[in-house]
């Protein structure tokens, strides 16, 4: 039986922290900060556990020198599996409060928005601020009302997005300071954590899905997001489900993918157009 709790083994001298800090930033680009041991110890200690590995410090010196590539890519999945930020990359919801959402008002009906594998919630509640940001009210005309649903596989990723309380440390990733004040509340007043808003929860709800699985009961939507997941999957699975996908958009809804993730020409010929927005691209249904 593995133990899960951390002891005064784990504890990380300031050395290695700047090593693991500077080969982490250079690996997959996460900056960690100063003082942020907790969170490399919090990670880590599952995978210790795991392979029987006496401290965490060991772990990190095993990782600086760079010989086992095994242990670097599990260590580097331990830190960055539900790898988010708020208005991560920027452009897709400049496009989405500036392009699709002007565009998509001017219909009669209401528009709805899929973030597909959302982690712990900050791409939905990104989308939902730029909802708000752009139609203050969320009136648009002829009444037609915008909603967001987050999906992800995770039980724990559901359960952050669903209390929607974050930390210091989530907080400082993306957020501007007017945002905080405009869509965050308090939970108290001896606590750094921040809580969104009843504005947001309004229009952001949440649901587990896994993206193997079938998405009938999904419904149709306007927009979709679904990134920096498919880069886990296979081809053929990557394939199965942008086709799935794609038919959960109706005719002229946009398709949102990572900033180092693309749909095969084929697979574009088909069903979506490629739109060049400046600066992003997204995919539109034919
Ligand atoms: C790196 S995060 C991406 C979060 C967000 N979309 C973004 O771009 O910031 C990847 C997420 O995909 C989820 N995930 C992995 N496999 C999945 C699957 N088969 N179905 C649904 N979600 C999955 C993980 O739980 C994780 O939260």
């Amino acid at each position: 039986m593995f133990n899960n709790v951390t002891d005064n083994n784990d504890s990380i001298n300031e050395e290695s922290y700047a090593k693991f800090s500077s080969f982490l930033e250079k690996q997959c680009g996460i900056v960690l900060g100063p003082n942020k041991q907790y969170l490399v110890r919090s990670r880590l200690v599952t995978l210790k556990n795991k392979l029987k590995i006496s401290t965490v410090s060991e772990i990190l010196d095993k990782v600086i020198k760079g010989y086992d590539k095994v242990l670097i890519n599990l260590v580097i999945d331990a830190m960055t599996t539900n790898e988010t930020m708020w208005f991560r990359d920027n452009y897709p919801f400049e496009i989405l409060g500036n392009r699709i959402l002007p565009e998509l008002s001017k219909n009669n009906s209401n528009i709805r928005i899929w973030s597909a594998a959302c982690s712990s919630g900050q791409e939905p509640y990104s989308i939902a601020m730029t909802a708000y940001e752009k139609t203050p009210r969320l009136v648009l005309p002829n009444a037609s009302k915008i909603s967001i649903v987050g999906t992800d596989i995770s039980d724990s990723m559901l359960e952050i997005c669903r209390n929607g309380v974050y930390d210091d440390f989530a907080l400082s990733r993306g957020l501007s300071e007017s945002r905080k004040n405009n869509f965050f509340e308090k939970i108290s007043d001896n606590s750094k954590e921040l809580r969104v808003n009843n504005k947001l929860r309004k229009i952001v709800n949440f649901k587990q899905v896994n993206l193997l699985e079938s998405f009938n009961l999904m419904g149709k939507f306007d927009v979709i997001f679904c990134r920096n997941v498919l880069i886990y999957f296979s081809p053929d699975i990557k394939k199965r489900i942008i086709t799935g996908l794609v038919k959960c958009l109706n005719p002229g809804g946009y398709l949102f993918l990572g900033s180092s993730e693309y749909i095969s020409s084929e697979l574009i010929a088909d069903a979506l157009e490629m739109v060049r927005f400046n600066p992003g691209i997204a995919y539109r249904k034919k």
